[in-house]
């Protein structure tokens, strides 16, 4: 595998080119996750797509990338949507489908892609389907990863970010190997500001009221994949490449 694609075109948009991009592959993988916030759909992309070589594609981080933008670079579209983002409600459609379709090029990504936290919404599944659809391009599956709440919760309360490259780290359950410092790049290990007890709160109700309804949606078209979440991160990513093969 080589390195590490730095996910500069999907972060940041416009015209600006990955430095390092994923090695194009003869079937490339095409895949969603989802799942509840924390249920740990990052750390299972982080894993997949070292293993398969597709490009991590996070509505989430390019909001969080947003944030180290000065604020006379942030739309104001982008500026409310990082309000929404801090109290834990999902950010409107129609911004997130701007910033999607604004990126849609790295769809076409030669080492495929994995879309973590899009879409979000049923109006978001339709209008990705458009995309893929006028794209040319086939979804490999929908996997959707299940854990009861309380398991859920103590995973996003013990939550750490590494500031830098977003790898994504657990005080007890993933520490790294020196406190508060990335493994992988050296930055800075934060706590997420919507990792606040009412912020969770309110984005477990977003998940039940929005997003739940895309498993329904996604069965229907014979493309979900069904993961349980409990268990270590190596044993859930087992669990999901045997599903995967079973698919693919
Ligand atoms: P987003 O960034 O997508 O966050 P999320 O869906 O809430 O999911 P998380 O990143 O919180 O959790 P995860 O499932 O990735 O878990 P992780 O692997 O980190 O969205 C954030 C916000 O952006 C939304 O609230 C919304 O405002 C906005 N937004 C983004 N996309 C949007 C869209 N399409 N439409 C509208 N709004 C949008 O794991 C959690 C912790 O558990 C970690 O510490 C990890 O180390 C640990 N862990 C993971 N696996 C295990 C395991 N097996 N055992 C023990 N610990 C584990």
């Amino acid at each position: 595998m080589g390195a590490k694609n730095d996910r500069a075109a999907w972060l940041k948009g416009g015209g600006v080119k990955c430095s390092t991009a994923p090695a194009a592959a003869d079937r490339p993988y095409r895949l969603v996750l989802l799942g509840a916030p924390g249920v740990g759909k990052g750390t299972q992309a982080e894993l997949l797509c070292e293993q398969l070589g597709m490009c991590h594609l996070s509505t989430g981080d390019i909001f969080r990338a947003a944030k180290s933008l000065g604020e006379d670079e942030r739309t104001p579209a982008l500026e409310a949507a990082l309000g929404y983002m801090r109290r834990g409600e999902l950010v409107p459609d129609e911004t997130v489908l701007n910033l999607v379709r604004e990126r849609v090029a790295c769809l076409q990504c030669g080492g495929g892609f994995l879309l973590d936290g899009f879409p979000r919404t049923v109006a978001q599944a339709e209008a990705l389907a458009e995309l893929t659809q006028r794209e040319g391009l086939r979804l490999d599956a929908v996997l959707s990863y299940e854990l009861p709440i309380e398991r859920i919760v103590e995973r996003l309360s013990g939550r750490r970010t590494c500031a830098q490259c977003k790898a994504v780290f657990h005080v007890t359950t993933r520490p790294s190997r020196v406190g508060g410092v990335c493994d992988h790049c050296g930055g800075r290990l934060l706590q997420r500001e919507d990792d606040r007890p009412e912020a969770v709160r309110v984005r477990m109700e977003a998940y039940e009221t929005s997003t739940a309804p895309l498993t329904d949606y996604y069965r229907a078209k014979g493309v979900l994949v069904t993961v349980p979440a409990e268990g270590a991160p190596d044993e859930i990513y087992r669990r999901t490449m045997i599903a995967l093969n079973g698919k693919k």
